[in-house]
């Protein structure tokens, strides 16, 4: 005879024990970092609940202002991770309702008044994404920035440009190192797109279909900083999921850069190749191989990568199955979500290390020009400019390949002068495109920031 489990009670009621530990999962880990998100998102809809034009009045002036000093106090525990979600909690939402009810009787009973916990974690979600896209951007900037700095340094110096790895036509260091720093500021745009559509606000859909009472969600989504609220309630509801895939989405395509880039430095800092050498604190030795120096750092890149691309599948799948209107599935996402940023966002941060510390080696960048086959095409050129037709030029050169044995990298590359070639690049171009995506994150992050400091103090 199997023993009948005994109910949990929760604040919403009693719940089977095993159904509450499966369906709560992990929230009660993950949304310790949602939490102080939710201090936010609740002192916005208790301040519209206060102004709300009702009789009786759901909250006084005096009263707010305990219930906001409330939430203040906890958004401080949960910032320095003091703060405590139970199982019986099932997550940040129930526990922060639990918290101000045993701290303040019946206002607690009173903040969830026209609101639902999926509008409520969607606005927790969103603010929290908000402030790690914020983060990301800078840190996409920093990484860019050290690209385009030792492309900069090291403009002149030539190198191998490749198609199917094989010797192509000659380049340079500074096009390989800026092609990845511009790639990254273009890429920016669509971590941008990200944010604006991050930057709506979900509240006051409650559980998708409004509620019969005069809320103001003009209000609510400007004392948190949002550009405007998520006009249809339904398209608020629906947007939770869609959300996450966008942002890890965006993140998937700053990882597809950073995996190209780590798969570069893997290969051009092998001895075979030995263009370019990374500093020692961001390799591994070896437990047996006395002599080893593994490139880590940047194979983890690549592993990341591809975990980021999978969480993306793995995002787009879970949205794609569901019906409209919330679906508990969703609650899934979350993880997906934190992972992908945490990851990217790590990524960035080490690269940035890796590339400012990054060593060329000058005389293995030019031994490569050694096969002169790599002159060909910038030999038929030059017959080109002499009058030969191009075809013809192919053909005699193809023939007479020894005979670019000798040629000079350096003074090779000194003749590509067009916009973007080694020696066209506009590096005060970047300067100028740098300085401007910084202005830009820090307005975007004045306008985030400001409303919240104000609602609960910094
Ligand atoms: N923790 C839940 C989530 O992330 C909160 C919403 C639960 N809503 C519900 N209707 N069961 O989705």
């Amino acid at each position: 005879m199997k023993k009948p489990v005994q109910d949990t009670k929760t604040v919403v009621g009693a719940i089977d024990p095993d159904v509450l530990a499966f369906t709560v999962g992990k929230d009660p880990i993950l949304d310790r970092r949602l939490a102080q998100w939710d201090c936010y998102g609740t002192a916005a809809h208790v301040t519209m609940l206060t102004a709300m034009q009702v009789e009786p009045r759901i909250f006084s002036a005096e009263e707010r202002d305990a219930v906001l000093a409330q939430l203040a106090i906890l958004r401080d525990r949960a910032r320095t991770g003091q703060f405590e979600i139970t199982e019986a909690d099932q997550d940040c939402h129930l526990a922060i309702e639990r918290n101000l009810t045993e701290a303040l009787g019946t206002l607690g009973r009173r903040v969830h008044t026209g609101r639902s916990r999926n509008d409520q974690v969607a606005v927790a979600v969103r603010l929290f994404t908000r402030h790690e896209l914020l983060g990301t951007q800078d840190e996409i900037l920093a990484l860019a920035e050290a690209l385009i700095a030792f492309a900069r340094e090291h403009r002149a110096l030539p190198m191998v440009g490749r198609t199917h790895l094989q010797p192509a036509m000659p380049s340079s260091v500074g096009v390989w190192a800026s092609a990845y720093g511009e790639e990254l500021l273009d890429t920016l745009g669509i971590v941008r797109a990200a944010y604006d559509y991050v930057n709506k606000c979900p509240l006051g859909s409650a559980a998708s279909y409004g509620v019969p009472l005069p809320i103001d969600r003009a209000l609510t989504a400007r004392l948190l900083g949002f550009r405007a609220p998520i006009h249809n309630v339904l398209a608020a509801g629906n947007a939770r999921g869609k959300m996450e895939s966008i942002v890890i989405s965006a993140c998937e395509q700053v990882m597809l850069t950073l995996s190209r880039l780590a798969q570069d430095l893997i290969l051009f800092s092998m001895p075979e190749f030995g263009y370019f050498s990374i500093s020692k604190e961001f390799c591994t030795g070896s437990s047996i191989m006395p002599q080893k120096y593994n490139p880590d750092v940047c194979e983890l890149i690549r592993s990341k990568a591809a975990q980021v691309c999978a969480l993306a599948g793995g995002a787009a799948s879970i949205v794609e199955a569901m019906p409209g209107g919330y679906n508990r599935d969703l609650q899934d996402t979350k993880a997906l979500l934190m992972e992908a940023l945490d990851v990217t966002r790590a990524s960035l941060r080490i690269l940035s290390r890796l590339v400012s510390g990054l060593q060329p080696h000058p005389d293995r960048l030019r031994d490569a020009f050694k096969d002169p086959g790599v002159f060909a095409t910038d030999r038929a050129l030059e017959l080109v400019a002499a009058g030969m037709p191009f075809r013809d030029a192919y053909h005699q050169v193809r023939d007479h390949l020894e005979d670019l044995r000798g040629m000079n990298p350096d003074e090779t590359i000194a003749k590509k002068t067009h916009a973007g070639a080694p020696f066209g690049l506009d590096f005060d171009l970047y300067a100028r495109r740098i300085a401007e995506e910084k202005a830009a994150v820090r307005t975007l992050d004045e306008a985030a920031s400001k409303p919240l400091a104000e609602l609960l103090g910094a």
